[in-house]
């Protein structure tokens, strides 16, 4: 277990009388891409807010590296390395694209912002800010301000801001809803750079782009696991077929 990323054990979350995840069983490898596709309301979001310790699950476990990570807050997780961005974009829009990043590194540090020390201090923050952004091509973008940006490019922003603290599981929700075609594919090579070891669990409607990035895939439906395997294992699966052919 201890070499897994991420171990799901029976998880289950009811929303009242609602089942929103059904004991969902999962492990994840160090460094493994998986997607994770199924319907509305499958309840794809549910289990990465679950993961993330936004709120506990009715029952189950949930380990990261072999520690269990079940009932402990979102900041500790994200202390131990468990990173997401949102369905819904929570950056500054009238912030500079390198104010929003120095902002995020800021914020982990253990001195926070004070006015009389010299910009020198933070010479660190800029650094990082600097590489990251380097990372997925948009230095040259760091003075306008994000408002200005396009959808895409405001996408590999929140990728940057979830990398600011260095994870090693990184959780994605649907990120490349609303992109342009082109935007699309900018946003996969992006992903496809990304240091290897960093174990990326994507949520994603647009199965090429899932197809794509994640050597497994792992779908949900109505709450439950229904199918786990490989782009040629989910595409030959009669149960997935019927769900998607149901939707049409
Ligand atoms: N905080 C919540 N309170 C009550 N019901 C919720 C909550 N979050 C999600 N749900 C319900 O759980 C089900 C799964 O939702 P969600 O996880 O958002 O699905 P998905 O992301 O796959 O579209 C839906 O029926 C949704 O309405
Ligand atoms: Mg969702």
């Amino acid at each position: 277990m201890d070499t897994h990323c991420l171990v799901l054990q029976d998880l289950t979350k009811n929303f009242g009388g609602l089942t929103a995840v059904n004991n969902v069983s999962l492990e994840i490898r160090a460094g493994e891409r998986r997607a994770i596709i199924g319907p509305n309301g499958a309840g794809k979001t549910t289990l990465f807010n679950l993961i993330c310790g936004e709120f506990p699950p009715s029952r189950g476990r949930i380990f990261h590296f072999g520690e269990e990570v079940t009932q402990i807050p979102v900041h500790q997780r994200t202390a131990l390395g468990i990173a997401r961005t949102f369905q819904i974009t929570n950056l500054f829009p009238n912030l500079t694209v390198l104010q929003n990043l120095l902002l995020a590194a800021q914020g982990l540090e253990k001195t926070k912002y004070v006015m009389y020390l010299p910009i020198s201090s933070y010479q660190h923050l800029y650094e990082k800010a600097k590489s990251l952004l380097m990372d997925v091509e948009l230095w040259e973008k760091r003075d306008v301000l994000v408002k200005n940006l396009s959808h895409g490019q405001q996408r590999q922003i929140e990728v940057c801001l979830a990398l600011v603290g260095q994870p090693r599981l990184l959780l994605l929700d649907e990120p490349t809803a609303g992109l342009s075609p082109a935007e699309t594919l900018s946003f996969t090579s992006t992903l496809k750079r990304l240091d290897p070891a960093i174990t990326i669990l994507l949520i994603e409607h647009n199965m090429d782009v899932a197809f794509e990035l994640a050597e497994n895939i792992t779908v949900l439906h109505q709450g439950s696991l229904i199918a786990s395997g490989t782009k040629e294992d989910i595409k030959a699966n009669t149960t997935v077929q019927e769900i998607y052919l149901g939707m049409e």
